[in-house]
């Protein structure tokens, strides 16, 4: 069992994968896999594409699987063609809202200061809000790592309010660990990054406490238990490897054990 918390964090995001017949399938299995776990060890949660939201909402029992969006827009409403906002999170149910994925950063062009607005609308909607930060090939190679990762949670978390601390969970994801070309991470490379971001957290905002920081990048069946035994992992975040739903209950399992 985790550490700095009672229970571990467990989450999967389902990117740009499943249709909404596929998510609410893979949901339905998943309760059943999963009931018997007490969700007092268990913080279990799916990130489902836009259009399957809110089915998953509807059918699923957000106290046993939360629910998330992969990323939300900062204005209410507006002429931003393409764009879902956060009272249409809310209207469908959803409880978590993720921000800041390295695929928007990477692939859609996202710069700190948008992850900022939208981590800001996020709270002030009451969502769950999971921020995600990790440096690049290049800042492994060239040693910015450190600054990169504190760069992307000091702007990131820019006025958050004391009372919204507590809807922050951050995942460390290196851009160089994540998906089909990833490289496995080393976990006590891991378990040091993560030390840094809670360094981070206190040098910058007085705050690190109660965040759980999770671990995600090619997170799969052999390496979750070792990674997720680290004494700075709060849990992990997990994408490939937790889209088959026999796979995700194994890694569960394993680290639970
Ligand atoms: P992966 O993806 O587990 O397939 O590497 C992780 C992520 O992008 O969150």
């Amino acid at each position: 069992m985790n550490k700095r918390f009672s229970k571990v964090f467990v989450g999967t995001n389902h990117k740009m994968y499943k249709t909404n017949k596929q998510t609410l399938d893979y949901l339905r299995a998943l309760e059943e896999l999963t009931a018997d776990i007490p969700r007092s060890q268990l913080e279990l949660f799916v990130l489902p594409p836009y259009v399957a939201l809110a089915d998953a909402c509807r059918q699923v029992d957000q106290s046993l699987i939360t629910i998330g969006a992969q990323n939300m827009h900062w204005e209410e409403q507006g002429q931003f063609t393409g764009e879902i906002s956060p009272i249409m999170l809310q209207d469908v149910g959803v409880s978590l809202v993720m921000i800041g994925h390295a695929e928007r950063r990477q692939i859609f062009g996202e710069t700190d200061e948008m992850v900022n607005r939208r981590v800001l609308a996020s709270l002030r909607h009451g969502f769950q809000t999971l921020v995600c930060v990790g440096e690049t090939a290049d800042d492994k190679r060239y040693g910015t790592s450190h600054e990169r990762l504190a760069q992307q949670i000091k702007i990131a978390l820019h006025n958050v309010t004391q009372e919204a601390w507590k809807q922050i969970w951050v995942a460390y994801e290196p851009v160089w660990a994540i998906g089909d070309h990833g490289e496995e991470a080393d976990p006590v490379y891991v378990n040091q990054m993560h030390a840094h971001i809670r360094e981070t957290l206190a040098h910058s905002f007085g705050y690190n406490q109660d965040v759980p920081v999770l671990y995600g990048g090619s997170v799969n069946l052999t390496n979750a238990s070792e990674l997720n035994i680290q004494p700075e992992v709060d849990g992990l975040f997990i994408g490939r490897a937790a889209w088959d739903v026999d796979n995700f209950n194994k890694i569960i399992r394993s680290i639970l054990a």
